[in-house]
């Protein structure tokens, strides 16, 4: 294993742990990428040769691979995931705490031998264009080529991260293993994992991310969840910024002016979607600048910067169609990796949602032969495409600026069958961020669990906070209080409202616009609304939400504006409990919130 002669760094700490890790894991070789299109094409053709990617028709989806995963490894690990700080008490109540000398322990036994057989690949990424201020430079180590090529269309991977970092800057390490040590001879499997062992774990105070077991999405590339989110969301306490999972976008008017919005919305509840509507409302348009993950800084004037610390997307596959997200589809037409979809005859990729009627005989997400008769879905449910931002045509002229965009709209969303209406406004800051405390949503295919099930998950970061949730909604309430500060205005939306024949109200997707124009206009401060207990909620119309052209009943309508305040009374018990879970590190001025919030209602 001496390839010293060759090392492409001189930084003697990173040096340091390559050798630790190597001396822990016993890899076989060392690889140190450099982000090249020679090693990109190499390593898919390697993955090609494992039997780990399928290349998929040259004609029909250039240069792009097909990956069916393990099927006990297809999400996130929620009851895996461990925030291990010094104290149980920095962790709080939402996340699983370890102490972190035991978890240390746990894991260096865990990672002993872990990469035998293997190849150990040095992955150095910046979260954040090169060289912007907000940025920050990650190492990961891991044995899995799936992994590597995959930071590299989702992260600035390779060379310039790597000499970004000179020869003593900081950087996050992030040790991946998918935990499969390959005896001597032994043939490999094309999804290596080790799905009884898996460990996503965080120390936020050293800033170090340790995961194994899982080759897949959030648990593998660790400069998601893990790097953009746990650890960054700690940072940003302690820099006093925001790191939220949260999508960013464009907006400019018919009459071109351009303002930012940034949405927080749970796993698979529309953020991608959002990114890239294409607008029904004519004369509007909307442009990219994120769709998972916002980094947010004051600016000297005062407004929030928001940078994308992303490259690419991970997105969602099944749902993505050319009438919901024509500029996903057009993303994904090459260089892309598609994970768990199912694959057509001829070598294209398929899943739910893709056209109206499926083709009638294509290979599912575990292999299988399948027909519309089959009675299960083709694609898995989180089955994803890996894909590079630039080649999304709604991707804006900004979107690699490393001074950010100002933002000048939140927006809060979760899936919501009843309830929450398709909009409204936070009266104010401290109202807005005690509301986004307690939004609650119906999980999804995108963490492993039941799907359906109503939770609290405030801010839509109820398992990508790294720290004690108390604390994190004190820091939100401290942002909106900076002095000379303009923070955003903080909205509520929900395209998920259902009628009593069990539909969604509202048609979403492209008409979103409608809500996105509202919401426009009240930033201007023009639009009309009525003020309800919640929040001001739009008047329908002209100046209100615009409605012409829309196919939805005027009864529909009513039911997704309605506020039902009884409904809104009938959660407080949930909410005084859900709060309470926080003890004492639950700001004072949430109780004075709940208050306030009782005697609007009338209690
Ligand atoms: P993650 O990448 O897991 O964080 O998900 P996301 O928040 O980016 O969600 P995404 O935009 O991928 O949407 C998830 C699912 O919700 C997809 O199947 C979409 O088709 C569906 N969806 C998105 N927007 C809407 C909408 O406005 N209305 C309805 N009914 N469904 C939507
Ligand atoms: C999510 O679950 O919010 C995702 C997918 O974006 S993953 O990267 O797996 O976390
Ligand atoms: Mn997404």
């Amino acid at each position: 294993m001496d390839q010293r002669f060759s090392l492409p760094t001189d930084h003697k700490k990173l040096l340091a742990w390559v050798d630790d890790v190597a001396a822990l894991t016993n890899p076989d070789r060392i690889h140190w990428c450099d982000g090249s299109a020679e090693e990109y094409d190499g390593l898919c053709q390697l993955l090609v040769d494992n039997g780990t990617f399928e290349r998929l028709s040259d004609s029909k989806r250039p240069d792009s691979f097909l990956a069916l995963s393990d099927p006990a490894d297809v999400a996130r690990v929620e009851g895996r995931t461990f925030i291990c700080s010094q104290t149980e008490a920095d962790a709080g109540p939402t996340n699983n705490w370890r102490d972190p000398a035991e978890m240390r322990e746990t894991l260096s036994g865990l990672f002993a031998g872990s990469m035998r057989g293997r190849t150990l690949y040095v992955v150095p990424f910046s979260m954040g264009p090169i060289g912007s201020d907000i940025s920050k430079i990650g190492v990961q180590l891991t044995d899995s080529p799936y992994v590597a090529v995959s930071m590299r269309i989702m992260t600035r991977m390779g060379a310039a991260a790597l000499g970004q970092l000179g020869t003593n800057g900081e950087f996050i390490p992030c040790l991946h293993s998918v935990g499969a040590p390959l005896a001597e001879g032994a043939a490999d499997v094309p999804w290596p994992c080790n799905p009884a062992n898996v460990y996503v774990v965080h120390f936020p105070e050293t800033r170090e991310i340790w995961s194994f077991g899982s080759g897949y999405g959030g648990n593998a590339l660790l400069g998601k969840k893990c790097l953009a989110l746990r650890i960054a969301s700690v940072m940003a306490r302690d820099e006093g910024w925001l790191a939220e999972h949260m999508l960013v976008l464009k907006l400019t008017s018919p009459k071109g002016v351009t303002k930012y919005v940034a949405g927080a919305f749970p796993s698979a509840c529309g953020k991608t979607n959002l990114a890239m509507l294409i607008p029904t409302l004519p004369g509007w348009k909307v442009e990219t600048i994120g769709d998972d993950i916002a980094w947010m800084k004051y600016g000297a004037d005062g407004h929030l910067y928001a940078i994308n610390p992303e490259a690419g997307f991970f997105g969602v596959a099944p749902g993505t169609g050319a009438k919901t997200n024509p500029n996903a589809l057009a993303t994904v037409g090459s260089n892309s990796i598609f994970t768990n979809v199912a694959k057509t005859p001829d070598g294209d990729v398929w899943w739910e949602g893709l056209a109206k009627t499926p083709p009638d005989s294509l290979t599912d997400w575990r292999g299988n032969n399948w027909t519309p008769q089959a009675g299960t879905p083709a694609a898995h449910p989180n089955s994803r495409f890996t894909t590079p931002a630039s080649q999304c045509p709604s991707i804006a002229p900004e979107w690699e600026d490393p001074a950010g965009v100002p933002i000048d709209a939140f927006l809060f969303g979760g899936r919501r069958s009843r309830v929450v209406p398709l909009v409204f406004e936070a009266h104010n800051w401290n109202e807005g961020v005690f509301l986004a405390a307690q939004m609650s949503s119906e999980t999804t295919a995108a963490a492993v669990g039941t799907v359906g099930e109503l939770r609290f998950d405030p801010m839509a970061m109820l398992p990508f906070c790294g720290y004690h949730m108390g604390d994190y909604f004190s820091h939100w309430l401290k942002v909106g209080q900076k002095k000379g500060a303009n923070p955003p205005k903080i909205f509520f939306v929900n395209w998920f409202r259902k009628g009593p024949d069990g539909d969604f109200l509202w048609p979403g997707f492209g008409e979103n616009s409608r809500v996105l124009a509202w919401i426009f206009e009240r930033c201007g401060g023009s639009a009309e609304a009525t003020d309800t207990p919640i929040g001001y909620v739009p008047t329908i119309g002209e100046n209100g939400i615009e409605v012409a052209g829309l196919n939805t009943s005027e009864t529909d309508l009513a039911g997704l504006l309605t506020i039902d305040e009884q409904e809104w009374v009938d959660t407080f018990a949930q909410v005084r409990t859900h709060f309470a879970r926080f003890g004492d590190k639950l700001p004072g001025e949430f109780n004075r919130q709940m208050d306030s919030f009782e005697k609007r209602l009338g209690l």
